[in-house]
């Protein structure tokens, strides 16, 4: 049994956050973040309003319910990828379960592969329905990273924002076109230290100095990412178009994470692919982690750019590092 990718939905919260705004927090400027990372703004939760990763991503899966014209019970399996879940526990796939009013008790479970979190769950998503183990995923990619960012921290704040991307990967009938084509998935961790957040966890409970230090936040080294970013971007084109037998001209759009804009144009250069095939979105939202491929591929489709029966590749990396790919005719 092969899948495909049956409905896509998003939500974006409705506060944006400009980089002028920015430069009233800290020691910034438009120019600067413009031209170093390609943002311009970012969507910024409101927990006075009960906007939440759960609350954003009931949302966006009514969205991909109605495209791929399905009810909450015909889903069979919930994948939530986000490093910024509601809780500790409950695991935010059982929050959203009952949110959508499912009573099926369908399996429903978090992954925290942060940046690729979603891609992530595309790639099980399509494993568990090879398989025969479930026939509707609905995988979801929500991030609430304003909660983890050092606010006085220009180096960090400026790169993040928040949102929520999902999709329903289902069965594929036999000659219908609409397929999964290949999958890659890895994982290196002697670059774990290039972006963290140790305090917070088992190891180093929070404390009182750590709030008033700022420690318990997130911390990444900018340049290693940068670097090890491009070159896992590229590799994992590579080895998705191996796998599958296609080559690069073959590839109609890549859906790549939305870290820098200058990543995805060095991917594009390393790869020799035009730019025009790169799907990119960071202007408008910055990075939302999990949540940058799903955004980025659900706002293609709906302005006509993917269409039925192209060739897509998304390509993510993140802290970890983990990085994968998922190559597929849509
Ligand atoms: C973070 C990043 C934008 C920094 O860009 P950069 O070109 O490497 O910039 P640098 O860190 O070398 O900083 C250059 C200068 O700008 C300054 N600077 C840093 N942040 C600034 C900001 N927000 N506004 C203004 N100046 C800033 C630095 O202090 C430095 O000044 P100095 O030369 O006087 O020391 C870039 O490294 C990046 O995008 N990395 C990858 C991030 C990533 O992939 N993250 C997600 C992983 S999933």
């Amino acid at each position: 049994m092969r899948s495909k990718i049956l409905g896509t939905g998003i939500y974006l919260p409705e506060k944006v956050m400009t980089n002028i705004d920015l430069e009233k927090i800290v020691d910034t400027n438009d120019q600067w973040i413009y031209e170093r990372t390609g943002i311009r703004a970012r969507r910024i939760c409101n927990p006075e309003g009960g906007e939440f990763p759960t609350d954003m991503a009931e949302r966006a899966a009514w969205q991909a319910l109605q495209a791929a014209k399905l009810e909450p019970n015909d889903i069979d399996m919930i994948i939530f990828a986000s490093v910024t879940p509601d809780y500790k526990l409950p695991n935010s796939a059982s929050v959203l379960q009952q949110k959508l009013g499912m009573t099926n008790k369908c399996t429903a479970f978090d992954i925290a592969t942060a940046c690729s979190g979603f891609v992530y769950g595309v790639n099980m998503a399509n494993s568990f329905i090879q398989t025969g183990m479930a026939k509707n995923v609905l995988v979801v990619g929500s991030e609430m990273l304003s909660r983890e960012i050092d606010w006085t921290d220009r180096t960090i704040c400026i790169l993040f924002g928040d949102g929520c991307g999902c999709a329903i990967v289902g069965q594929s009938e036999d000659g219908e076109g609409s397929e999964i084509l290949a999958t890659h998935l890895g994982a290196d961790g002697s670059g774990k230290e290039f972006f963290d957040q140790p305090v917070g966890g088992a190891v180093t409970p929070i404390k009182e100095h750590h709030l008033k230090e700022g420690t318990h936040f997130m911390r990444m080294k900018g340049g290693e990412m940068f670097k090890v970013a491009t070159r896992t971007l590229a590799d994992n084109a590579k080895v998705c178009l191996e796998k599958a037998g296609l080559s690069l001209e073959d590839i109609d759009w890549v859906v790549p994470h939305q870290a820098n804009y200058r990543i995805i144009e060095t991917t594009a250069k390393l790869l020799k692919l035009p730019m025009e095939k790169m799907i990119i979105n960071i202007e408008n939202y910055g990075n939302t982690s999990a949540a940058t491929v799903p955004i980025a591929f659900h706002e293609a489709i709906a302005d006509g750019r993917i269409k039925r029966g192209d060739i897509v590749l998304f390509d993510a990396f993140g802290a970890g590092l983990t990085f994968g790919a998922t190559l597929f005719r849509y």
